[in-house]
């Protein structure tokens, strides 16, 4: 994890900065983040990836799921297996973190692409999804989350769902004048415009990171629609 500190945040006079040189760590890596789940963070991913199975499992279309900041793809595989009958893709703005997701799971569609881009590339904002995931991206997107969940509610069907599942530091040393903590979550997505809080879910497993997810709906907000498609 601490490696990821110098290619993902610096320290700049006692503050963490955002640097994101994602093709940097994923070259200089063959696990960032530990995303296979194989060393120390395994019983964290475990139980934060069950949850996200469960809840994901309530969302009414399941016809296309996105898994958006996929990395090497281990969750989109999970999700394809746990809904066989899907069509599961996974984007991320990391050319290189995609090709490893190609190479290790050649059976399922990658994309490359910012969640955060305006416009978003064609090929992407041409395409409708039951369900959108953006899957431990929080950290990496709080100074674009505005577009980005603007971006997902275009990409979403009338009956979509996105949910958020992310690790939450004990002692978080980054974004907190955006999102501090879960409560600090659950706060932002209550007023994100297009979108419903359907459930706001906490766990504290005794691990290094706090677990949370929020799953939303989206609404047929007018005002929305004329300003953002
Ligand atoms: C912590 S990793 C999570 C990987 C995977 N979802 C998992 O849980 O194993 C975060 C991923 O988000 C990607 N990412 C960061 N910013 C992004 C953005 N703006 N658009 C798409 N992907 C992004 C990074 O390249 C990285 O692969």
């Amino acid at each position: 994890m601490s490696k990821s500190k110098s290619y993902i945040f610096k320290e700049r006079d006692g503050e963490l900065a955002f640097v994101g040189d994602f093709d940097g760590y994923y070259r200089d890596s063959d696990d960032p983040w530990e995303q296979s789940a194989n060393a120390q963070m395994g019983r964290y991913y475990q139980l934060s990836r069950a949850r996200l199975l469960t809840l994901a499992a309530t969302s009414p279309n399941l016809g296309r799921i996105l898994e958006v900041g996929c990395g090497h793809g281990h969750v989109t595989r999970l999700i394809a297996e746990r809904f066989a009958g899907s069509e599961v893709c996974g984007l991320d703005i990391s050319s290189v973190a995609i090709a490893g997701a190609r190479q290790r799971y050649p059976q399922l569609p990658f994309f490359c692409a910012n969640i955060g881009a305006s416009p978003l590339p064609p090929a992407l904002s041409s395409q409708r999804f039951g369900l959108v995931i953006l899957n431990q991206l929080l950290w990496y997107i709080l100074d674009d989350l505005p577009q980005v969940l603007a971006n997902v509610r275009t990409l979403l069907a009338s009956d979509g769902r996105l949910l958020i599942s992310n690790a939450f530091a004990r002692e978080q040393r980054y974004g907190t004048a955006i999102i501090d903590h879960f409560d600090g979550a659950v706060r932002y997505v209550r007023q994100a415009p297009g979108y419903r809080l359907l459930q706001a879910r906490f766990d504290d497993d005794g691990e290094e990171h706090d677990d949370g997810h929020l799953l939303l709906a989206v609404t047929s907000d007018t005002h929305f629609r004329s300003t953002n498609q």
